[in-house]
């Protein structure tokens, strides 16, 4: 053995047995109200980016004196470590995209970006995304929440006495919030890591999908039934078998040989069609996307700097290197032609990346590329292992995506669904929780795992109703949408070679109250859409953890069957047993003839002291809600309650330049009447034109009292 080879052994021996060392931490920085910002010694951006934070963020003084959150942080050879010591009882939640418990108390998330199918409840396991980001609530109601400003492969331990991410990589920073309520900690890290951007109208209706329906027919026969049956619905979904031969940004020429056609009919029948876009693209000379790929240079590298290839639907598949501006804006442009077609809204999936490598030995399978695989880096971004950027390539792939069907369609609000993202990705598209399973288990998990996703920053979130993979039953499917409908994303899907999943699908009964949970989620659809409008101005989540209307409450902060939908609405799914629900008034609501005795729906009741703006039964989003529009009034002890409710074009961006209208809405009671008026009102939009008659229906102590007026005089309605 040569010395220089022995001095390498010697080396890389040190290196990995090197006792771990503390870090010193530079001066600490506040970044925001009460958010300060931690540097460790030999910080080195060069080695860690931040993939995560919306902007850089700017010094605002020194940390304040009262301050006691102070992480640590070590090296252990070349990997990075950092973690807060925790006292007192805290309850903590969050690491974004889990399986098991809301409560994540003693939990292990491994975070490296896996298409796990059928994930199951057992902790532990990856999936498609990775948050390093934990909240904790203390007994007395106040929150703290830590950000690791780090994509490198991780695991977060959520330890009762501490919290820890390890990682595989370089130091990172590290962001710690702590405020007043969890609610004011999402804000601030809403403030750090942006929000969600207003999303088009349409995508808060329900959306039906199936891996696949095969064929434009087929298309059509699914969209037709919803008219014919009255079942509402807003779009229809391509998955990859309207691809030839798998290839993105193709059409199968024989199943679907007309998509602009397809599109407009669909269109015309009140549908919008979203298409499944993934990152592989076929190895074929012949295939133009490829040829232009590899002209451009733009695909990810093995070490020795030749095309990296893995398996995918199409076969072997090259992959954009989203690292490298030049790669995102090549892969921008393709949606121009593809949009061009009448598509409205795009999913991207596999893009954690998902590799098929089952053809290697069982120990060597990774599912996604070789660690050492090269990333070329530019701009803010340097060149780095896939080690670094595997938990990023789903966010930078949809920061892509976003721009290209910005610049294609720049007077729509996109939607786009991705799969795999990372802390800080909800700034460019929704989320769905993958390959679920249809079974109770399943159906369960999806409550906190839709709420988890909202407490780290993604409130955009729904599970494939109904599941995903194996045949799901009528009881099943009619249980988990009495409850899907009230979570922000509400698809039902079906994997390839299950039984039909539609509403009609399991005969008549069921059907009903299918339709009957549907046109619930429909009524509901302007209350929905101010919390989405809340949930891109401040970052509080659309659905949220039931101890969210009163962290204080002890009894609350591991309930995980009933949600809260916004402040206002409680959400009981039949399948709940005992849950631990909020005191004060609570009134149960019912919207939908039919509603309250059919066993598979949700119970919903309205907080006292609040107003639920709710538009009448429509059959798509492009009718108008609001003919009329009805106020669900619940008052208060003193008889008083006040809600809100915002409006705009529903697409476009006119509401950023004031084209809408957030109304606040008062109820006051002088003795035996309610009076019922608009009380405030921001923004200058024409949309409050559509609304004229008013209903009230006041739930005081178990009866509905009703009362009609206008807008602009305001109901009364008279209790006895
Ligand atoms: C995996 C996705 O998770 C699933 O929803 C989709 O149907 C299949 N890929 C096929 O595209």
């Amino acid at each position: 053995m040569g010395l220089k080879k022995l001095l390498f052994l010697i080396s890389i021996f040190y290196i990995t047995n090197a006792p771990a060392q503390n870090v010193a931490v530079k001066k600490p920085v506040l970044v925001g109200e009460r958010i300060v910002q931690f540097i460790p010694e030999g910080f080195d951006k060069s080695k860690t980016p931040s993939l995560i934070l919306k902007e850089e963020p700017r010094s605002k003084g020194t940390m304040p004196k009262d301050w006691s959150l102070i992480p640590g942080f070590v090296v252990n050879g070349n990997k990075a470590s950092a973690y807060l010591k925790l006292s007192g009882d805290i309850s903590l939640y969050g690491g974004g995209e889990v399986t098991g418990p809301l409560l994540r108390n003693g939990k292990l998330i491994k975070l490296w970006n896996t298409d796990t199918g059928a994930y199951g409840v057992e902790e532990g396991k990856r999936l498609y995304q990775s948050h390093p980001w934990v909240m904790g609530v203390r007994r007395d109601g106040t929150a703290f929440g830590i950000i690791f400003d780090t994509s490198w492969k991780s695991e977060l331990y959520t330890n009762s006495d501490e919290i820890r991410l390890n990682t595989e990589g370089a130091l990172f920073r590290v962001f710690i919030i702590d405020r007043e309520s969890p609610q004011a900690v999402l804000k601030g890290l809403a403030e750090l890591t942006g929000t969600i951007e207003m999303p088009p109208l349409w995508s808060l209706g329900y959306h039906q999908c199936r891996f696949s329906y095969g064929t434009e027919k087929r298309v059509l026969e699914i969209a037709d039934t919803f008219r014919a049956k009255s079942i509402p619905c807003d779009v229809i979904w391509m998955d990859i078998d309207y691809m030839d031969g798998y290839r993105v940004f193709t059409f199968h020429p024989q199943n679907f040989p007309n998509p602009s056609a397809l599109n407009n009919k669909l269109h015309n029948k009140g549908f919008r069609a979203v298409y499944m876009i993934d990152p592989g693209v076929k190895v074929d000379k012949n295939y133009s996307v490829y040829q232009s790929g590899s002209e451009k240079d733009i695909w990810v590298k093995k070490p020795d700097g030749t095309e990296y290839h893995g398996k995918v639907w199409p076969g072997d598949c090259a992959f954009p290197d989203f690292t490298s501006p030049k790669a995102r804006k090549w892969w921008s442009g393709l949606y121009q032609d593809f949009l061009a077609k009448g598509i409205d809204g795009v999913w991207n999936d596999m893009n954690e990346p998902a590799i098929n490598d089952s053809e290697l030995p069982q120990e060597q399978r990774l599912g996604t590329m070789p660690y050492e695989t090269m990333h070329k880096g530019g701009g803010n971004l340097p060149a780095g292992p896939h080690l670094l950027y595997h938990n990023a390539y789903g966010r930078l792939m949809v920061e892509a995506s976003r721009d290209g069907i910005m610049a294609a369609n720049p007077d729509k609000r996109p939607f786009l669904l991705t799969r795999a993202n990372l802390l800080g990705g909800q700034r460019y598209a929704a989320t769905w929780t993958g390959d679920n399973m249809a079974s109770w288990e399943h159906l369960k998990l999806s409550v906190p795992m839709s709420i988890t996703l909202g407490l780290s920053g993604q409130p955009f979130s729904g599970p494939d109703i109904g599941g995903f993979l194996n045949n799901t039953s009528g009881d099943l499917w009619a249980n988990w949408l009495g409850f899907g409908v009230f979570m922000p994303f509400v698809r039902g899907h079906a994997c390839a070679g299950t039984n039909d999943k539609e509403p009609w699908a399991f005969g008549e009964a069921i059907e009903n109250t299918s339709r009957i949970a549907l046109e619930r989620r429909y009524r509901l659809i302007p209350y929905i859409y101010t919390l989405f409008q809340n949930a891109a101005t401040t970052g509080i989540p659309v659905m949220a953890p039931v101890f969210f209307s009163n962290p204080k409450d002890l009894t609350l902060r591991n309930e995980e069957q009933a949600f809260l939908l916004g402040e206002n609405l409680l959400v009981i799914p039949a399948f709940a047993k005992n849950p631990s629900l909020p005191s004060g008034i609570w009134e149960d609501l019912s919207l939908v003839g039919g509603d309250l005795q059919d066993k598979y729906q949700a119970k919903l009741k309205v907080r006292g002291g609040s107003i639920i703006p709710t538009g009448k039964i429509i059959q798509n989003t492009t009718e108008n809600s609001f003919d009329p529009l009805t106020l669900v009034v619940c008052p208060d002890e003193q008889g008083n309650a006040v809600g809100k409710l915002y409006t705009d074009a529903g697409d476009g961006w006119g509401f950023k330049k004031g084209d809408y209208n957030l109304m606040t809405f008062s109820a006051k009671k002088d003795g035996n009447t309610i009076s019922i008026t608009m009380s405030a009102k921001d923004g200058n939009g024409k949309a409050e034109n559509k609304i004229e008659k008013i209903n009230a229906e006041v739930l005081l102590k178990g009866k509905i009292y009703k009362g009609t007026g206008t807008l602009k005089e305001g109901v009364q309605v008279h209790i006895q």
